[in-house]
């Protein structure tokens, strides 16, 4: 049965992807971003983008009160985590207030799902690695304590309001579609792959490691990166058990690689030398950070589809090198 799904910061990256996902099995979406970050042409043209701020509780009553959402998929936020360590009221402020805007709204209209984009940033330096669901919390950066909040905003919705939830704790997304025209295209950019990216394009003179003397084997920090479709379809997956109860699932593939395993597939993917320097570590950056996905796998029969780190670069790759400034800077020119 065809549903309609509210999609928040569906101009972005991975909620362009979980659009695409949505559209495909034949659900509507209705997009809501205020282009800050996201791209009007990373929205399909079957889905309807409506231009808002979440800031705007106008805006939202007026989207609810034209359509009857079946669900929503909340991935609207500000994330940079550096910039979190400099502006801590905006990130908890806004990003608490946004969520709240909506959960509320979510909740005068009747709407029982909601699918959170979490963060593994929840767990800061973790108590133990791989990181389970039973991990305490102990967010490092405003935009994890951010997160963390929501999520508990949530846990209340739940107990009063019964609008059920899903918390997805993502860990580091990378890749591209592989078919409709879609990539990660941020700025500033922080993450590593697209960062690479911009080196070999000839964007930045060489990758700044944050840190080589880590306790990991070759001294940079170790992530654990999934594929942006397999992160789709978590949340196609969770968004079928939602109804059964309010659930949270830390999800990654449960391998981690070090920077310099990154550079290396960035490497072998593009063929450029990619030159890199080490610079200082970045305050509050843990060691390893990978997930134990056992419980999305055993609960919701999820499973990597692209698990080799160089399938996913090369995805990411593909539509970088054919989109070399990206969207927007593209938009300019055309
Ligand atoms: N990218 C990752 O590796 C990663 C890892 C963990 C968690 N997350 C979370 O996943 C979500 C999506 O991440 P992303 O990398 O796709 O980010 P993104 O910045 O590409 O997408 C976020 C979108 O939300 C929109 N937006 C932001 N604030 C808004 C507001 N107030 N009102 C309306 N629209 C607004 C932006 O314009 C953008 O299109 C975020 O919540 C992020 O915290 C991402």
């Amino acid at each position: 049965m065809s549903r309609l799904y509210l999609v928040t910061g569906g101009a972005g990256y991975i909620g362009s992807h979980v659009v695409v996902a949505l559209l495909a099995r034949g659900d509507r979406v209705v997009v809501f971003d205020n282009l800050q970050q996201g791209h009007r042409e990373a929205v399909h043209p079957d889905a309807t983008l409506v231009v808002g701020e979440l800031g705007d509780v106008g805006a939202l009553r007026h989207l609810f009160g034209r359509h009857r959402f079946d669900g929503i998929l909340h991935f609207a936020a500000n994330s940079l985590v550096g910039e979190s360590m400099q502006q801590p009221f905006r990130y908890v402020g806004d990003n608490v207030t946004n969520a709240l805007n909506l959960v509320r709204t979510a909740v005068e209209h009747d709407v029982r799902r909601l699918v959170l984009s979490s963060t593994c940033a929840i767990f800061g330096l973790p108590e133990r690695v791989p990181i389970d669901e039973d991990v305490p919390p102990n967010p490092a950066n405003p935009y994890g304590e951010s997160k963390l909040i929501i999520e508990r905003i949530l846990r209340w919705a739940d107990e009063v309001h019964g609008l059920r939830s899903a918390a997805l704790r993502y860990f580091n997304a990378a890749g591209a579609h592989p078919e409709f025209p879609i990539g990660e295209d941020h700025a500033p950019e922080t993450h590593l792959i697209p960062i690479c990216f911009e080196v070999v394009l000839g964007q930045r003179p060489f990758v700044e490691v944050y840190g080589d003397d880590y306790p990991t084997a070759d001294g940079t920090c170790v992530r654990d990166y999934i594929h942006v479709c397999d992160l789709a379809d978590a949340h196609l997956r969770v968004l079928g058990a939602i109804d059964d109860g309010s659930c949270r699932y830390n999800v990654g593939i449960g391998r981690g690689y070090s920077v310099r395993e990154v550079l290396d597939a960035v490497r072998r993917v593009t063929g450029h030398p990619l030159p890199a320097r080490i610079g200082e570590r970045r305050p509050g950056d843990p060691p390893v950070l990978i997930a134990d996905p056992s419980r999305i796998r055993g609960e919701l029969g999820w499973q990597p589809r692209i698990a080799e780190l160089d399938e996913m670069v090369a995805t990411a790759w593909r539509w970088r090198a054919a989109h070399p400034q990206g969207f927007a800077r593209r938009q300019q020119a055309s």
